[in-house]
């Protein structure tokens, strides 16, 4: 009922809508009195988490695209070797696992089957499991040796979003603890990051206030047959997520690709008024910012229609942009989190638009519970 949704037509908008307090409930408690980092569902030691020699993240859907921003966060945070890998492909293909490889799962529900199975695989071969999970006491953090719950409050909508943004969250949690762990990072290292993510509710509020912004954007381009998504680093899982989004609400082609690999192949798809959304790193001391201006400049010179998801008061970027969406100024590593959110209300508003049932979307189901 409208009731349950809170006035709003879908329980994907009003669960976009109520990102900033689903981060803000998965960031409660997490530090001491004395500022550490303390994650109470653990119960791994810190000796164990010192044995780590590689991580294996496993995931389907969503969680698979959180994993692969979990890789970039925590090889950077903890120099520890990082994998992500679809559960379904993990399980069946004899993965080299040891006592000392950490697998971390990450399911909203808990309950997909290919995760399952892909960690009681990795138990039996002496693994450690961790569960990334939204979900209190469901099948996979009950077989898991540990639990990150995400906090996020029970997601109705079929296609994942506090649900994604949460698990970015644990993410980005698990990777600062095992830096604390490992002395990867020093102290006030982490309380930096920890602080930044502190600011990340009042963020996506800020986004969430430009709505209407995005649904503009989506009536302008609803009859779009096709639709492309570039990002690069952190911005390339989110670019996944995008045209993720996209196929599975609004059934419109919609493909993500790294930035970098444009010249490889995804340039020849480039058309005139081709939309293409690009996630721009924020400006720093390393050359991806520069070097995804120059792969916008080379798909706009062939006729795309540029949508940049770009930090606010970037002067490189307004020649190049047929649309700006301008994003608060975070560090790359957790730029995810403020970029998606743009994303997910143009997908669930062009679905709408459609008259699609963006909560069931065709073919879909939330927990898939067989193999
Ligand atoms: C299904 C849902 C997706 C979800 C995926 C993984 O395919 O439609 O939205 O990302 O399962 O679900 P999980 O519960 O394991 O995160």
């Amino acid at each position: 009922s409208a009731a349950e949704k809170d006035g709003h037509d879908w329980f994907m908008r009003k669960e976009i809508y109520e990102q900033p307090q689903a981060v803000a409930d998965a960031l409660l408690g997490r530090r001491t009195p004395s500022g550490a980092l303390q994650l109470d569902e653990m119960r791994l030691s810190e000796q164990e988490l010192r044995d780590v020699d590689k991580i294996i993240v496993i995931a389907c859907g969503t969680a698979f695209y959180a994993g692969l921003v979990a890789k970039y966060a925590i090889e950077h945070w903890c120099r520890i070797p990082v994998e992500v890998e679809l559960a379904h492909e993990f399980r069946y293909r004899d993965p080299i696992l040891t006592a000392n490889t950490l697998v971390v799962a990450i399911s909203q529900s808990g309950e997909t089957a290919d995760t399952l199975q892909a960690i009681r695989h990795a138990r039996v071969q002496g693994s450690r499991v961790l569960a990334i999970c939204n979900t209190n006491g469901s099948t996979i953090p009950r077989e898991s040796d540990a639990v990150i719950y995400t906090h996020a409050g029970p997601e109705i909508g079929v296609a994942s979003t506090k649900g994604f943004i949460t698990q970015l969250v644990a993410s980005y949690l698990l990777g600062l603890y095992l830096a604390q762990v490992r002395g990867t990072m020093f102290g006030d290292e982490i309380t930096a990051v920890v602080n930044d993510l502190e600011e990340m509710p009042a963020h996506l509020q800020t986004l969430i206030d430009r709505k209407d912004e995005i649904y503009a954007l989506a009536a302008e381009l609803k009859d779009a047959r096709s639709v492309l998504f570039l990002g690069r680093h952190a911005g390339y899982p989110v670019a996944l997520e995008g045209a993720l989004k996209l196929k599975e609400l609004a059934y419109i082609h919609a493909e993500g690709f790294a930035a970098g690999e444009l010249k490889h192949g995804p340039i020849a798809l480039i058309e005139e008024g081709l939309p293409v959304f690009c996630v721009v790193p924020p400006r720093g001391r390393d050359q991806l910012h520069d070097k995804m201006i120059s792969a916008i400049q080379e798909i706009r010179a062939r006729g795309a229609r540029t949508l940049l998801l770009v930090e606010e008061d970037d002067p490189a970027v307004a020649s190049y942009a047929d649309s700006v969406i301008p994003l608060p100024r975070v560090p790359v590593l957790l730029q995810p989190l403020v970029a998606v959110v743009p994303l997910q209300l143009f997908a669930c508003e062009l679905a709408s638009l459609l008259g699609h049932d963006v909560d069931q979307p065709r073919n879909l189901a939330k927990s898939v519970t067989v193999e």
